[in-house]
């Protein structure tokens, strides 16, 4: 129903909150580069006249256009990112090519994975996969290609392959989920390098256990490591494999509430990471296998299975973690990836707002100079003037007087 929703375009998909923050923090951080380029513009040209700003502000806003430029490049990479983890043969890898409704990453039994697999969306038409430290595009049309890839070199298990994968095949890499497979916790002693190198920048954690025995203590070792190094690690258990129940019926839900009790303990007293209520939505009895089955059957993609006792209720518990991991991701990563972020904007922002106000100032401050000088100028030319009319006045009166006068002398002389 999702699939369908979404692909009619009515996507109510909760990992929306993400995408749409991440459009709505690129816009804003392009409007903060135009911001900042047409303030540098300004400044250089005002710079070189009437000495209004200094060339070390220039400079402090110049700082901002390449500071803006990085955050801009970190943001339209940003994703959200859930990492897999569980001993050896729990169904880590099919849990997820269950979500991706593909048969993408090799699965089967015995030690499968054997290196770090990171599947994200790209936007080329074919698949291909990257090896740590180089860019070289290997192609991949299968995962039985993928598998010999990666089994014909020797890896080592904390190394990561990167596995692009057409972002037009599935929904949950359209929307910048990054998921990463490991190998079985099981079999290695390398836990503290897998958590440097592949587990800090995680949104979400997913332990993936096997509903057929109980949590191991390698597994709780894994996640003890995990939520020291991380505040509060968004954590997900999945008991997988819960088809194996349909053969017990009678001890399910015997079997089903010792799980349950075990895992909210484990997440509240032991870890700490969430309350026991969180922890009620955070636990899942579900079959990968069989998800993958029916998804991959529903798409035509393999003839359909017959169903094992139970399916649907399983299959109805799948699509829930699916929501309730999709809205816990994204607005984990909503925080984690962009508060810092927004913060900066806004730093940024009230930066520029400051110099542009204090360039304002500064030449209000030389206009009502510039007017009192030519006030003082004009006092004096009025000065001058009325000086003027009082000269020229006296001047007529003067004159007038002088004519008068010799004009009395005149008539004087003629009538003498
Ligand atoms: P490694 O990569 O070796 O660490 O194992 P993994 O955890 O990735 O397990 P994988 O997905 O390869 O699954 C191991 C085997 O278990 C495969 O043969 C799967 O088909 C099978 N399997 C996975 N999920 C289920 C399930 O829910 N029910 C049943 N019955 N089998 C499952
Ligand atoms: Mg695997």
């Amino acid at each position: 129903v999702t699939a369908v929703l979404r692909t009619n375009g009515i996507d109510n998909s909760p990992l929306q909150i993400f995408v749409k923050a991440k459009k709505k923090i690129n816009d804003i951080f392009g409007e903060i580069e135009d911001y900042v380029n047409d303030t540098v513009e300004y400044m250089h040209e005002i710079e070189k006249e009437d000495h209004i700003v200094s060339a070390e502000k220039v400079k402090q806003i110049e700082e901002f256009v390449d500071k803006v430029h990085s955050i801009r490049e970190v943001l339209s990479r940003d994703h959200m990112k859930v990492a897999f983890f569980g001993r050896t043969s729990n169904g880590k890898s099919s849990v997820i090519n269950a979500m991706l409704r593909d048969k993408i990453l090799p699965s089967g039994i015995g030690h499968t994975t054997n290196c770090f697999l990171q599947v994200e969306g790209s936007t080329s038409e074919d698949p291909y996969l990257t090896k740590e430290g180089s860019n070289e595009r290997c192609a991949v049309e299968s995962v039985g290609q993928l598998a010999h890839a990666l089994c014909k070199e020797k890896l080592s298990e904390s190394e990561m392959v990167r596995v692009f994968w057409p972002k037009n095949r599935c929904l949950l890499l359209r929307d910048d989920v990054v998921f990463v497979d490991s190998p079985g916790v099981d079999v290695t002693p390398n836990l503290d390098e897998w958590i440097d190198k592949h587990c800090l920048d995680a949104d979400v954690f997913v332990l993936v256990a096997n509903a057929e025995s109980t949590l191991m203590v390698t597994e709780k070792n894994f996640f003890h490591k995990v939520s020291k190094k991380l505040s509060k690690p968004n954590i997900f258990i999945l008991n997988n494999r819960w088809d194996a129940s349909a053969t017990e019926p009678e001890f399910l839900d015997q079997v089903r509430r010792q799980h349950q009790e075990r895992a909210v303990d484990f997440l509240v007293k032991e870890l700490g990471v969430c309350s026991s209520k969180e922890a009620e939505e955070r636990i899942f009895f579900i079959s990968a296998k069989e998800v993958l089955q029916a998804r991959m059957a529903e798409q035509g993609q393999t003839a359909s299975t017959p169903l094992t006792e139970g399916f649907q209720t399983r299959y109805f518990e799948f699509q829930d973690f699916e929501r309730k991991f999709e809205e816990c991701i994204s607005k984990s990563a909503v925080k984690t990836k962009f508060e810092q972020h927004s913060q900066r904007g806004k730093f940024i922002a009230n930066e520029l707002r400051d110099i542009l106000e204090s360039i304002y100032n500064e030449a209000l401050r030389l206009r009502e100079e510039k007017l009192k000088q030519r006030k003082e100028l004009t006092d004096k030319i009025n000065y001058t003037e009325q000086q003027l009319v009082i000269i020229t006045q006296e001047m007529k009166k003067k004159i007038r007087n002088m004519v008068e006068d010799v004009e009395q002398r005149v008539s004087k002389a003629l009538t003498e």
